[in-house]
This record gives structure tokens, sequence and C-alpha cells, in this order.
């Protein structure tokens, strides 16, 4: 399902996704994870998947918020690259005790699994909205940036509880 929903966007947002994500991002399952042989690649997958968020959430917010001018394309473009990653299955880039530093994991990501997976998968469905509503017309300036503080607030959610703080 999720390998069919990414082939079928467009293309121009599955070609944004995979030159910053490996295909063990979207392989799904924990079986990606054993297979990749060593810890080093989940953390460069997990870290690969965090950065296509960083660089497409700053693309929105700069248009959004007056750095960069309003592009309804690109913000649809963003949006899908986005949930295409919120889509895929995020918790398997997060093997149990993967904290090795320098990962910022923390370890009440395993003691609080449950919480984890619902904020992701609240954060699936914040971009599935953000995605829907780039893409309803071209004058969505509104109403994109009203789906955007959603998915802004699940990063901030997950982040502050389960992510260290940048020294
Ligand atoms: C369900 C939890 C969760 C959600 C939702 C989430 N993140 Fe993260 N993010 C993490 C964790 C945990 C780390 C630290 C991973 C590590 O260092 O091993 C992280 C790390 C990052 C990093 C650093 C990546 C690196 O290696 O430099 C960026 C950038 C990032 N997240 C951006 C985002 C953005 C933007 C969003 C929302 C659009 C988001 N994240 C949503 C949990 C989450």
């Amino acid at each position: 399902m999720r390998i069919s929903k990414i082939k079928s966007g467009l293309a121009a947002a599955t070609l944004a996704v995979s030159m910053m994500v490996s295909p063990a991002v979207f392989a799904g399952g924990h079986a990606a994870s054993e297979d990749s042989g060593s810890s080093a690649d989940v953390y460069k997958d997990r870290s690969d998947a965090m950065k296509v968020l960083g660089g497409n959430i700053k693309t929105l917010s700069d248009m959004l918020f007056g750095q960069a001018e309003y592009d309804s394309a690109k913000a649809l473009e963003a949006s899908q690259a986005m949930n295409a990653v919120a889509s895929s299955d995020v918790a398997a880039l997060f093997p149990e005790g993967t904290m090795e530093p320098p990962s910022e994991a923390l370890p009440i990501i395993w003691e609080e699994w449950d919480e984890f997976n619902a904020i992701l998968a609240d954060f699936a469905t914040s971009t599935a909205a953000l995605e829907a509503a780039a893409a309803d017309g071209t004058d969505t300036k509104d109403a994109v940036q009203g789906a955007f503080m959603a998915v802004g607030g699940a990063c901030q959610t997950c982040h502050k509880k389960f992510r260290k703080e940048e020294s």
C-alpha cells in the first residue's frame, strides 16, 4: 500500500523523496532494519527521513511566513514529500535501544512506545491533511497555513519528549 501510494504520487515528490531517503525507509517492518546489517544504517535511514521532514518544513515555513514567495506547486511538492515519510513505517526506523551517541533518541521512546506510535499516527494524519490542503486549488495559502501548524505541532510534541535537547 505504502509503496504503491508513493509510486502513484507526482513524479516531482517521488523524486524529491527518493533522492534523500534510502529505499529501506519505505521497505517497512522490522525486517528492513535487520536486513540492513549494521545499526549504522538504522541511524542513517532515520536521519535521512528526519532531514527530508526538516528540509521540506523549512521550504513551507519560508513561503508561509514571508521569507519566500508562496508557490502552490512547491508547497504541494513539499507537503507530498513530508506525507510520504510520515505515512511510511517510521517506527521501523527506531529498533529498540538504538540511541548510541551522537543519536538524540531518548530511552523513553521504547518505555513509552505506544505513545510514541500514537504521535506518529497523529503526525501522519496531519501531513495527509497538509497534502490535501496544498492540493486543493491554487488559492490555498490560508488552508495550508492552518494544516502546517498542526504538522509543526506534531514534530514538536515528539521532539520535546523523545529527542534530546540540542546542546
Ligand atoms: C514520533 C516522533 C517524531 C516526530 C513526529 C518527528 N520527529 Fe524528528 N526526530 C525524532 C527523534 C527521536 C529524533 C532523534 C533521532 C536520532 O538522533 O537518533 C529526531 C530527529 C530529527 C532531526 C535531526 C536529524 C539529524 O540526524 O540531523 C530533524 C531535522 C527532525 N527530527 C525534524 C523533524 C520534523 C521537521 C518533523 C515534523 C515535520 C519531525 N522531525 C517529526 C522524533 C520525531
